[in-house]
């Protein structure tokens, strides 16, 4: 697999480190060709789907501090091959440049500069890139286990919020951070191959827009289990916009077709009251309460996209610079 044979290269910058900075010229060639693998590979539906999973791939590789390493055997990362080893195509090329570290982050801010092109709704949050990260002994591997939301999609606001805080610094008693940054669900899907739950948050899965947010607050949403009817298999519980029926669950807004909400989602705006399993407790949104520190959050990045693209910025900014200090990271240099 290509994902192993670039080992050897990572562990030699790994031990060696890369002490000058990155110029910009190189740095917008590399950008260049990342941007070039986002849009040779495009989804049946004629979506750039690698703009979410190189942002999903930045994001995992930072929780527990950014070292280019991911464990691709951990559930929780379950999914992630599909963009690394594409990935290590481009790294090939630039691994005397910069670190994979590095790069990952550099692939986050690329996919997500590449979705607002040409579109108007779309946020242009001001990332900037900076070089220093280093990367883990064994990288792009990882044997080891970092610590993701208890449940993943079924976490509840306060695993959601302990977790952000934990592995970014996102306050939870200040959580208009933690609530800008879980709009990166504006971006991609869940899959059934990959943690289980089954489709998109927003209907323009490549474009980095408020309308996760008001989907959040304008849709009334169902909980349903995909698992339903399945002897013997754990529920999956996820939302769906429309009408619940105790009869027969799927009659659904199909206006809204394939658009869908995590425990993990839902809970920054509603009060869900989940169990161990992940069923809520009000098994339609209109009948929970407002979840009442991050709710008006949720309802003020609906209304207003240009706050949220500037605490979505911070936020970012925090979770790319995460185990590292000012000291560590240097802005890329003219020319
Ligand atoms: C409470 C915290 C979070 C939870 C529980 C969570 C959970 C999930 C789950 C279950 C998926 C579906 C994976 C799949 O089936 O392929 C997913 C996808 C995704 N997540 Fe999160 N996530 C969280 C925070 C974040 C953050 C902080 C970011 C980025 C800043 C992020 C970015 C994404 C993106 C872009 C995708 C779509 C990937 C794709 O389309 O392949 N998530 N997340």
């Amino acid at each position: 697999m290509q994902y192993k044979l670039y080992f050897a290269i990572g562990i030699i910058f790994s031990i060696s480190g890369f002490t000058e900075s990155l110029s910009k010229t190189k740095e917008k060639e590399i950008k260049d060709d990342i941007v070039q693998l986002i849009e040779i590979n495009v989804n049946p539906k004629g979506e750039l789907h690698f703009i979410a999973g190189f942002v999903r791939v930045a994001f995992h590789d930072c929780v527990g501090g950014c070292d280019g390493c991911l464990n691709l055997r951990d559930s929780n990362n379950a999914g992630l091959d599909v963009y690394v080893e594409p990935l290590e195509t481009v790294y090939a090329k630039y691994n005397t440049d910069l670190t994979r570290a590095d790069f990952w982050q550099l692939v986050g801010i690329t996919a997500i500069e590449r979705s607002a092109r040409n579109c108007r709704a779309c946020i242009r949050p001001k990332l900037v890139f900076e070089t220093g990260r280093k990367d883990c002994a064994d990288s792009p591997d990882y044997k080891g286990l970092r610590t993701f939301p208890m449940g993943g999609g079924h976490a509840d606001i306060n695993s959601g919020m302990i977790f952000l805080e934990n592995a970014f610094g996102l306050p939870r008693t200040d959580p208009k951070l933690a609530t800008a940054l879980i709009g990166a669900h504006s971006l991609g899907e869940s899959h059934a191959s990959a943690s289980g739950w089954n489709g998109r948050w927003t209907q323009n899965p490549d474009q980095i827009t408020n309308r996760y947010y008001k989907n959040l607050i304008k849709l009334r949403w169902s909980q349903i289990d995909l698992n339903k009817g399945k002897p013997g298999v754990d529920p999956i519980y996820q939302w769906q916009p429309g009408k619940f029926h105790s009869k027969k669950q799927n009659i659904f807004d199909k206006r809204k077709k394939g658009v869908m909400m995590l425990n993990a989602d839902l809970a920054f705006a509603k009060n869900l009251s989940t169990d161990a399993t992940g069923l809520s407790g009000c098994p339609v949104s209109s009948k929970c309460k407002d979840q009442p520190d991050t709710a008006e959050w949720v309802r003020k990045y609906a209304d207003n996209a240009t706050l949220w693209e500037e605490n979505f910025a911070i936020a970012y900014m925090m979770m790319i610079r995460t185990g590292y200090n000012a000291t560590d990271l240097h802005a890329t240099t003219a020319p």
